[in-house]
């Protein structure tokens, strides 16, 4: 059986991480005090389980969001759920306003950053959109998901280069890392024969072609920035889907997807252990990214 041309059977484990064989979950992690982590969209889904977990290793977690109440109540839920966990053992979490909508709010999240850390061992570029109707640009006039999605985590990670490479120079080898949400739609709903290039500047209204394209263009985002900036800097750059999990991004379908899905899917923190792989995982090198693997 296949979808869009593509057979089911190898994109199935795509859907949702593995269940019980991930290597690294919430109750193996290692202590992460000392680190400084960055999760964009780190209030709702995947991102706040993300966060979730790094704070409970005793990480330092900043979360960039453009809903400021959204990620104060997210910081007081995962703060409130380790209210009885002494403090020595968790981290912190700390807001940081980001609109990637606008790239001025992008430089502006970059410099705030830079302003009070001088180390960041792992950005998580998880922030994202999907099926938006009716064809909104950014504030530079990019549509919407590619906007968000891809080119201002681009800018993001561009304008946190040299705070990645300085800490790269203080860790272990390949240490280092920007992790990219990509998803499973660029197999399922790319474009036959790939990119079309003039729907760059005159997006379709087909809201799966624009979102697929953006998460493409993610995917090559992060193969390019390692093969550019890789070895001299020793950040290593990949991206991955991180699965399919009922989180916010769902509630804009129709009731009839929503639903039957909602039955089968898993929850999110599922969602957090690809991240934990990507992010931390001994497993994943500097070649890997370079070759888009
Ligand atoms: N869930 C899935 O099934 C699935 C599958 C494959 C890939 N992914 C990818 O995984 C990532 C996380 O997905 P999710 O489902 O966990 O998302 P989610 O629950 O919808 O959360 C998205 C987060 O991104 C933030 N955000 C949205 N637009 C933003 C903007 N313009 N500027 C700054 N922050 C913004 C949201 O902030 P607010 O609080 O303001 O809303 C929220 O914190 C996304 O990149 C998504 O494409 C998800």
């Amino acid at each position: 059986m296949s979808v869009g041309g593509v057979a089911l059977s190898t994109i199935w484990t795509q859907f949702s991480s593995p269940k019980n064989s991930a290597s690294i979950t919430e109750h193996n992690i290692a202590p992460q005090a000392g680190k400084v982590f960055i999760v964009t969209g780190g209030s709702s889904g995947i991102g706040f389980e993300l966060s979730r977990v790094l704070y409970t290793a005793g990480a330092k977690v900043y979360i960039l969001s453009r809903t400021k109440a959204n990620v104060e109540t997210a910081i007081r839920k995962i703060e409130g759920q380790h209210a009885t966990v002494p403090r020595d053992n968790l981290g912190s979490l700390h807001f940081i306003h980001l609109d990637l909508e606008d790239l001025e709010s992008v430089q502006k999240a970059a410099a705030s950053f830079e302003a009070t850390e001088k180390r960041l061992d792992v950005l998580y570029c998880n922030a994202g959109l999907a099926a938006v109707p009716d064809g909104p640009k950014t504030k530079q006039g990019l549509e919407l998901h590619l906007g968000v999605n891809c080119v201002a985590h681009v800018l993001l990670e561009k304008l946190l280069l040299p705070v990645l490479t300085a800490t790269a120079k203080i860790t272990p080898f390949d240490s280092v890392r920007v992790v990219w949400a990509s998803s499973v739609l660029v197999e399922l709903a790319s474009p036959k024969g790939g990119i079309n290039i003039p729907e760059l500047n005159k997006p379709s209204n087909n809201t799966n072609s624009n979102y697929s394209i953006s998460k493409t263009a993610v995917w090559f985002a992060a193969a390019e920035l390692s093969k550019r900036y890789g070895k001299e800097t020793g950040v290593v750059s990949i991206a991955g889907n991180p699965g399919t999990y009922v989180t916010n991004a769902w509630r804009i379908a129709p009731a009839y997807i929503y639903y039957p899905f909602r039955a089968f899917m898993r929850h999110p923190k599922f969602g957090t252990y690809t991240y934990l792989w990507m992010g931390l995982s001994g497993e994943v090198t500097m070649e890997d990214a370079i070759q888009g693997r």
